[in-house]
């Protein structure tokens, strides 16, 4: 019977739909980077979400590997290419998670510019400061998305909603149906609002970084709800000590386990521990959608 190992949680649904086509499976998280590679040997296919590193080393030990599922988007924890030299086929989930990581930039945005986060800790310590927590409106302001993929295409129809002026840059991609498509200098400069939604690459690694905040208008405000490492912690925490940076908000940080990040200790920091695709919809779509394509690959092998 063909075995796959399910290193990092999927919701049940998904579980289901293995154990019910015949497979044997075996959930088992937090395993240390020794403790996958003695046992990778005996599974056809692994299923893991961000924390899993299939790295070479991982992957050559998994001799009998035909498939790696990543349930979620982003690769960046898996030597895809490697992986396929080796003929295993590499899946992963990509529209799982849209929604749920536009709706939470949206909700990042609109807390930044009301200090939502802020005005709440003041209310729970018994505090009543009308003025201190002035706001801006979203209606007429630019927001500019780098990267006009699925995320950030379905952030701009939302940014729409709210009256904003939408400009966008991709260094992929030049045409957009939805979004006016700038150049990276005018999008830098024009905006009020700045969110990324690009993979993690060679290119785009700090691409936000100090030379690029002091192009920005001063009290920007920047997200970042697609990878760690995107924008420059450290540019960040100068671009807030001379105020060009109005607001950051982070889902995703330079170090995630263990977690620090220099942005914590600033008021204007609103941040929440890589949760962009943690609602029930989103995890239930994965959690479905990696365990039917991991199946379509081993059921295609058998033949
Ligand atoms: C993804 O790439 O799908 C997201 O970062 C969510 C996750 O990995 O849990």
């Amino acid at each position: 019977m063909m075995k796959i190992l399910v290193s990092d949680p999927i919701h049940t649904e998904g579980i289901e739909i293995l154990r019910k086509a015949g497979y044997e499976v075996h959930e088992n998280f937090d395993l240390s980077k020794d403790q996958l590679k003695n046992i990778i040997k005996d599974y056809d296919a692994i299923i893991i979400r961000s924390k899993t590193k299939m790295t070479k080393e991982i992957i050559e030990a998994g001799i009998n590997l035909k498939v790696i599922g990543r349930a979620g988007v982003g690769l960046d924890n898996v030597d895809k290419e490697f992986a396929e030299t080796k003929g295993i086929k590499v899946i992963n989930t990509p529209d799982v998670s849209t929604t749920s990581v536009a709706e939470l930039v949206m909700g990042y945005i609109i807390s930044i510019a009301r200090h939502i986060p802020q005005a709440t800790e003041s209310l729970k310590k018994g505090e009543f400061e009308k003025e201190k927590f002035s706001g801006i409106e979203l209606a007429g302001k630019t927001i500019g998305i780098i990267g006009t993929g699925r995320i950030g295409t379905a952030v701009a129809k939302r940014a729409k909603c709210f009256e904003m002026n939408v400009i966008g840059y991709d260094p992929y991609v030049k045409y957009s149906d939805t979004i006016k498509m700038v150049d990276f200098e005018t999008l830098l400069k024009e905006s009020d609002v700045i969110t990324v939604h690009v993979p993690l690459t060679d290119i785009t690694r700090h691409m936000i970084s100090n030379d690029e905040i002091k192009k920005m208008k001063k009290g920007v405000i920047l997200v970042n709800a697609a990878r760690g490492g995107i924008i420059d912690e450290e540019a960040v925490k100068k671009g807030l000590e001379d105020e060009t940076i109005g607001g950051i908000a982070l889902d995703v940080f330079e170090s995630e386990k263990p977690f620090r990040s220099v942005l914590t200790a600033y008021d204007n920091f609103v941040g929440t521990p890589h949760t962009g695709a943690q609602t029930e919809e989103a995890q239930k779509r994965a959690g479905i959608e990696v365990a039917k394509k991991v199946l379509e690959q081993l059921n295609k092998m058998k033949r």
